[in-house]
């Protein structure tokens, strides 16, 4: 088979779906690639390779040498350090972006290409967020989403190029940190439940926003990539939630499992401001039925599994 070549495969969710293509399709099959170097359980498992994603002969080099044939393209700058180096995240996620879709043109490859629930902005429908509705994000990481989608429907209209896409919520997981976004707050609390039993939560007590736990984001990025491309009305891309909740309600979750935690709060403007214009709840019913979308984890299941999995690594 063709590889599947994987960029930002060090991120918070490359780590994770890398491992899972590789547990899926083989090792010899699988190029995991990032700015940074591999982690070491990577190494062992697949074909690591240093790649800057805005250096474009780099990448149209990387994916001639290795003939892929499917890009999982996962690099990029998030919300949060994206206000700090809107110039950086232009570069990354736009050029990055360019680069990629152009050595598919060139080597008729399949990309998968994350867009976020940054897509939108504050004139959109807060809650029930239709899957065609007002985009006009506020955010540079949004204004780059929202531009990434239509870009690769472009390429998918003009060069015949697969390119299929979700919209992320923020995703929670403990392998690997997040990188620097909005939503990383609702994997820090973990972290902090377990160790200290306390939280200083960055984000309002009822900022409700969209999240999901990490097996349901490779779930939907893998299955999204192997569905019948005859059946997809839209592509660039999906909505895709699995529960929504406020900092107030994740932190009583918890105490349900650990009820001497406490949650208090220091609100940060820029990242508040950011949550402050993303949706409260998605409608994803345009992934449920063009290619039958269906999370696993609830909040409740979500909050069991980090703690469980949490606590024998932060002994
Ligand atoms: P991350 O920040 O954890 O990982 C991004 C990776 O990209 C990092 O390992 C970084 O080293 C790499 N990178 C940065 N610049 C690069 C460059 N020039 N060349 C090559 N690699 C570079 O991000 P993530 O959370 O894993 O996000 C992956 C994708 O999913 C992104 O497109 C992001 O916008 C999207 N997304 C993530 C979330 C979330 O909650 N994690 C939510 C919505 C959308
Ligand atoms: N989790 C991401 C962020 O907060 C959403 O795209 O930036």
């Amino acid at each position: 088979m063709k590889k599947i070549l994987v960029t930002g495969s060090a991120g918070q969710i490359g780590s994770e779906l890398t491992l899972k293509l590789v547990e899926k399709y083989g090792s010899d099959n699988v190029v995991a690639t990032d700015l940074r170097e591999a982690p070491e359980n990577l190494k062992q498992a697949c074909i690591c390779e240093k790649l800057d994603v805005t250096i474009c002969p780099d990448v149209r080099a990387m994916v001639a040498r290795h003939d892929v044939g499917t890009i999982y393209h996962l690099a990029a700058i998030l919300s949060a350090v994206g206000e700090r180096k809107p110039q950086l995240a232009w570069e990354v996620n736009m050029n990055g972006l360019y680069n990629v879709l152009e050595a598919s043109v060139e080597h008729s490859c399949a990309v998968f290409v994350p867009s976020s629930i940054a897509a939108f902005g504050p004139g959109t429908p807060k809650f029930d967020t239709p899957q065609d509705t007002i985009q006009r994000p506020t955010s540079i990481y949004g204004v780059t989403k929202v531009a990434g989608e239509l870009l690769c429907d472009y390429y998918h209209k003009r060069y015949g190029i697969d390119t299929r896409g979700v919209r992320y919520p923020g995703i929670i997981s403990y392998e690997t940190l997040p990188g620097g976004g909005t939503t990383d707050y609702a994997v820090e609390i973990f972290f902090e439940a377990i160790k200290n039993k306390k939280y200083t939560c960055f984000l309002k007590a009822d900022s409700r926003l969209d999240m999901m736990y990490m097996p349901d984001a490779i779930k939907a990025s893998i299955e999204l990539m192997e569905a019948d491309g005859q059946k997809l009305i839209h592509r660039n891309a999906f909505n895709v939630t699995a529960f929504s909740f406020t900092p107030e309600e994740l932190a009583l979750e918890i105490k349900k499992i650990i009820p001497e935690f406490e949650i208090r709060y220091d609100v940060e403007p820029i990242r508040q401001g950011i949550a402050d214009s993303w949706p409260s709840k998605m409608n994803d019913s345009a992934a449920r039925q063009e290619w039958g979308w269906s999370p696993s984890y609830d909040l409740a299941a979500m909050t069991r599994d980090m703690i469980e999995k949490l606590i024998p690594r932060l002994k």
